[in-house]
């Protein structure tokens, strides 16, 4: 789920050499080099024809920007891929990952230790029946009524802060001189908008928010071992120390949340969590803070990339654009198609508990197991061709989402949220979040298009880049006031 899962650290560091292209091209000592799109470089052949896999490839700046025809190779000749040099098996077929993320006795997640003590000891990490009773605690306010209830503030959320910009003296909103306007969507809205969100659902004060951010992005830059780390356990200990006061308060005075209309809708999630019991003792603070720390590190970067490959694949896709203005429902489709075909998360970290021989090869107990979702997206045994971006496509279900399952009527969901029993919990939210805070952007843009000039390129100095395996950062976009 979080941004510190071995896959994306991996890329990270590959990519925090990256401005564009180009200087990557110098900087990348990589003997892989640069392909077009959508083909793999050659790491030679079999006898048979079959052709070879150089995991050298997955540290290089080509497989961050360019993965799927990589991936192909993987699920056609080696479905269960053993990599000496990164010491864990890669596992890329769609049917092969829903497997085994349902077996969670087999495929556990123990011990994870993606967030390398960051966020703390959290469910994430947790398999089985611990899992189970913590899975609970809090996760009737993120679906059904409650969310429901939530959906009035989650707009005026949205509005706020994109009512906000015409006043705004920063450098990400340009008041052009034909009377145009120029917004960079990330620093304007998609970066802080789901942190927002959240925090009014576990009931964050309001006069910490600020500070929050600095914990939120603090946390998220140290997760996965990084030279961050530091400054992320210390940031970790900060939101403890200040929720020290607040949970003994809330555990004598519950706090409320309320709708738009001034009514109570229930307790905020940090009151809930302070009543909650597992195995007869309340949580603790230091679990209530990891609780914290995981919903806003599970829900912000992931939603923040959510929503800006949904506006980077739909202004690069004009006609899928101008029909989801022409008919608003068509919004729940561009954003499971984007979660199809760009995922902000790439893929989880298992540990398999026993001896498994999947397609031949014997995973001996306690390996490291990358389920590769990126690449289960991509599966065509699945999706017909699934590098192309289609709102229509016949084979993905852009339904409800689905608690569990996978499959309805003949299609199958995609995998952003993963499957079984750690299916994301905040999927329900992050989709309204998406889709509602995209409508009021819609609203506020009339005639939106990429400033070319003002983005990244590509390796040929003039495309946009790719998305490949890092969701967008920057997204300028030129627009009329309406
Ligand atoms: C587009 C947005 C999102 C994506 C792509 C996403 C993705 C995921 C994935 C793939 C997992 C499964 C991890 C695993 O199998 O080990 C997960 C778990 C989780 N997500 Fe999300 N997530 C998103 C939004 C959110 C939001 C908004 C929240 C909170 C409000 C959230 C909270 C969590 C939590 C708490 C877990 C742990 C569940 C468990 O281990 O039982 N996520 N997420």
């Amino acid at each position: 789920m979080s941004s510190g899962n071995a896959i994306t650290a991996a890329i990270a560091n590959v990519l925090e050499l990256d401005t564009n292209g180009r200087d990557v091209e110098k900087s990348s000592s990589s003997a892989i080099p640069l392909m077009p799109i959508g083909e793999a470089a050659d790491m030679g052949r079999s006898p048979d024809g079959t052709p070879l896999f150089d995991p050298r490839v997955f540290d290089s700046y080509e497989f961050a920007r360019n993965p799927y025809p990589y991936y192909k190779i993987l699920r056609d000749h080696y479905p269960v891929y053993h990599d000496t040099l990164h010491n864990c098996y890669w596992v890329t077929r769609y049917d092969d990952i829903t497997t085994c993320y349902f077996d969670d006795e087999g495929f556990n997640t123990i011990p994870k230790g993606s967030s390398s003590g960051v966020l703390g000891n959290t469910q994430l990490e947790l398999s089985g029946i611990e899992h189970k009773r913590r899975r609970n605690l809090y996760g009737q306010h993120l679906v059904g009524q409650a969310l429901k209830n939530r959906l009035p503030s989650i707009e005026r959320l949205a509005r706020e802060m994109i009512d906000a910009w015409e006043a705004a003296d920063e450098d990400w909103y340009v008041k052009n001189e034909d009377g145009t306007r120029t917004v960079e969507l990330g620093k304007a809205f998609a970066n802080e908008f789901p942190i927002r969100v959240v925090c009014e659902v576990l009931g964050f004060p309001q006069e910490a928010r600020g500070q929050f951010y600095y914990w939120y992005n603090s946390m998220m830059s140290g997760l996965g071992g990084s030279d961050t780390h530091r400054q992320g356990l210390e940031a970790r200990q900060d939101l403890e120390d200040y929720l020290e006061p607040i949970v003994r308060e809330r555990r004598k005075q519950p706090t409320f949340l309320y709708g738009d209309d001034g009514k109570s809708i229930g307790k905020d999630i940090i009151s809930k969590l302070c009543e909650e019991k597992i195995d007869g003792d309340y949580l603790s603070t230091e679990e209530i803070t990891s609780n914290v720390a995981l919903i806003v590190g599970g829900g912000g970067e992931t939603t923040r990339g959510a929503i800006m490959n949904m506006w980077y694949l739909l202004l690069q896709h004009p006609e899928q654009f101008a029909q989801v203005m022409a008919d608003e429902a068509l919004w729940d489709n561009a954003f499971h198609e984007t979660l199809r075909h760009s995922t902000p998360i790439g893929g989880q970290p298992r540990h398999n508990t026993y001896d498994v021989e999947l397609h031949g090869v014997t995973i001996p107990a306690g390996s490291l197991v990358q389920m590769v979702d990126f690449s289960a997206n991509h599966d065509d045994r699945i999706f017909e061709n699934p590098e192309d971006f289609d709102i229509h496509r016949a084979d993905l279900y852009s339904g409800k989402i689905l608690r569990s399952g996978f499959r309805k009527e003949g299609r199958c969901s995609h995998m952003a949220f993963g499957v079984g029993p750690h299916l994301c919990p905040g999927a329900w939210i992050s989709h309204q979040e998406a889709v509602l805070g995209s409508m009021v952007l819609a609203k506020h843009f009339k005639n939106p298009r990429i400033n070319v000039e003002r983005m990244k390129k590509d390796i040929d100095g003039k495309s946009l880049v790719p998305i490949g395996l890092i969701s967008v950062r920057d997204l300028w976009i030129d627009f009329e006031v309406v």
